[in-house]
């Protein structure tokens, strides 16, 4: 498969430059130790008043039955490639505190924080991750057994890198185009919303006394 590292403007850890959404999977199994790590990096994320609010329903090839709960949980669009991964899985997003019962409305970004490790842990072993918001809440829910004060959040396709040229002809394009992303200046401000990036230098504080 093929690298594709972030062309970026400033140099950040190759980690984070390496880590993209490939489709194509090689069948080998992902190591057990391997699901470890990358569950143990998820759960040193940090999170509103230590909550934790994240869950994984996890599947590998080893019990075929519940790897195919979760690819049957995806839009077909997904499924014909995500279903080749030897490991699926759901995220899921506690709502409510565990300390008052209160709505947790950051809920999905600790979650989405815990993946972000997770994918960075998992691209240093070596493995991808492609994950999905295109599968059916309510089959995730019923199939995967969901209570209710979760919610489904999405699909992750994790594996070791697969063969580019076995993919379905359109699915080869679509990996082979270059990764975009906006510009700093599109997302980045400076004091109030909209002010241009412009990061001054720092101004050396000057000690009493100089
Ligand atoms: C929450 C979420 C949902 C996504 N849903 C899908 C999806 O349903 N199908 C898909 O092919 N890719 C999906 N993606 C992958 C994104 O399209 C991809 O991350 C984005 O284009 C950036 O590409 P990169 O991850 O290779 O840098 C999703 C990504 C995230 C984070």
């Amino acid at each position: 498969m093929m690298d594709k590292p972030a062309d970026t403007k400033h140099s950040i850890h190759e980690l984070i430059a390496a880590r993209w959404s490939p489709r194509a999977f090689a069948p080998s199994p992902v190591e057990t130790n391997h699901l470890y790590r990358i569950f143990e990096a998820a759960r040193w994320a940090p999170s509103s008043f230590n909550e934790q609010p994240w869950g994984f329903i996890v599947a590998t090839k080893n019990d075929l039955e519940a790897h195919r709960s979760i690819a049957d949980c995806l839009v077909e669009g997904n499924r014909r490639w995500a279903e080749f991964a030897p490991v699926l899985m759901v995220s899921i997003a506690k709502l409510a505190f565990d300390h008052n019962g209160r709505p947790n409305r950051h809920a999905y970004h600790d979650l989405g924080q815990a993946v972000a490790l997770m994918l960075v842990q998992a691209t240093d072993l070596g493995l991808v991750a492609h994950q999905m918001g295109g599968f059916d809440q309510d089959t995730a829910r019923a199939k995967l057994s969901i209570p209710d004060d979760y919610d489904p959040v999405a699909g992750i396709a994790l594996g070791y890198p697969g063969d580019t040229e076995k993919l379905p002809r359109e699915l080869k394009a679509a990996e082979n185009e270059p990764r975009q992303r906006k510009g700093l200046e599109d997302f980045v401000w400076s004091g109030v919303f909209g002010a241009s990036t412009l990061f001054e230098s720092p101004v050396e504080p000057t000690l009493k006394g100089d």
